[in-house]
């Protein structure tokens, strides 16, 4: 029966999702388990946006507005961007889908690095593409090697920013230096998804690059605004870019509770800047926790961080996760001796150290 699928569906490794609280309750029949595995908002989502839902539960039973024109608007003026440069998804893996739909060639190739998140790979693959997948430089996307990777088939260049595993970025110097050396024909998608937790001055600002460079910015809701489970992302570039990928995209990929939802949260400015400033409070304590069991780890960008063990993560996350604690092994990268913890809130995080303490 494995004849019948397509012979390169066969070979893409499958993405491994961070174990869901219930089923790991279920599983090893405990209670209280915390998730620190997928990068979620620990705090929730805004009170704001679940009141919108509440709001609006009596339109369901309509279609929603493919154009997200509310949604739209707010994003639009928050960003201070043509609202024709946008593009919104169901969850920005949706928008991955269609940027490689609508400019990917049939011979033609993605780059991007070995140890970043797997989508790009998994979704390349799935449209029938090639796709290189380049060593990081320590621990960061290593720009020179892309470049000098670009062949006449490369098409797509994909760079998570901050990237996803290690939580380490590109400077907004050695973005502009590589926008500025790569052949004109080439597409370089940016994806931030985890820009809100930045608080690096030299991160790039890039947004006004989309005029004048073959470029896409991704952004989601699914983290620092805490709609993971509506699904809801968009992409950032250049009307022209965008009129074509709308050509391709469902007509009501992004449901109406999400729309309302998102736009409420875009405008709940007091939760993004409690989350943000409790994830760099949280980051910096995590720091410290790891710093005094002598545990090497990659400082962070993002809402999780990457740390070193001395014997196989894969085990330790196991014992983890019979005591109620999800983090993410990551095996997958052939990191056997590295997990990645998300920054939960400050009593789930005392209880990782505690728990890591004693495995370790
Ligand atoms: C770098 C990166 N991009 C995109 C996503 C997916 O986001 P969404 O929930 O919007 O599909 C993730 C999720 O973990 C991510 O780490």
């Amino acid at each position: 029966m494995r004849d019948i699928v397509r012979k390169d569906i066969n070979q893409i490794k499958a993405y491994i999702p961070g174990k869901p609280i219930d089923l790991v309750q279920r599983e090893f029949g405990i209670k209280n388990a915390i998730k620190l595995g997928s990068n979620e908002n620990a705090f929730g989502a805004s009170c704001k946006a679940k009141q919108a839902i509440k709001n609006n539960l009596e339109e369901i039973f309509r279609y929603p507005d493919g154009t997200c024109y509310y949604l739209r608007k707010a994003v639009a003026k928050k960003l201070k961007i043509n609202p024709k440069s946008l593009i919104f998804g169901n969850g920005s893996d949706e928008i991955i889908d269609i940027i490689i739909k609508t400019f990917l060639n049939p011979d033609e190739e993605v780059l991007t690095s070995k140890t970043t998140f797997v989508e790009y790979e998994i979704i390349a693959k799935a449209n029938g593409a090639k796709v290189k997948c380049l060593p990081l430089r320590n621990f960061r996307y290593d720009l020179s090697a892309i470049k000098n990777n670009i062949s006449k088939k490369t098409k797509i260049i994909f760079i998570a920013n901050p990237n996803n595993p290690t939580g380490t970025y590109v400077t907004h110097q050695e973005l502009l230096n590589f926008l500025k050396t790569i052949p004109k024909d080439k597409l370089t998608v940016i994806d931030e998804a985890y820009i809100e937790f930045v608080d690096a001055k030299n991160f790039p600002k890039i947004i006004n690059y989309i005029k004048t460079k073959n470029l896409i910015i991704l952004r989601t809701f699914s983290k620092a605004y805490g709609l993971a489970g509506l699904r809801i992302g968009y992409a950032i570039a250049n009307p022209q870019f965008i009129k074509a990928m709308e050509k391709i995209r469902q007509p009501f990929n992004v449901n109406s509770l999400a729309q309302r939802a998102a736009e409420s949260a875009l405008g709940d400015k007091s939760f993004i800047k409690k989350t943000r400033e409790m994830v760099i409070k949280e980051r910096k304590k995590m720091y410290m926790a790891f710093q005094a069991m002598k545990i090497k780890y990659l400082p962070s960008q993002a809402n999780f961080v990457m740390f070193r063990t001395n014997k196989d993560g894969l085990s330790i996350c196991k014992k983890l996760l019979k005591q109620g604690v999800i983090v993410r092994d990551l095996k997958q990268y052939k990191l056997d001796n590295y997990i990645r913890v998300t920054i939960g809130k400050p009593n789930e995080n005392k209880l990782f150290i505690q728990k890591l303490k004693k495995i370790i």
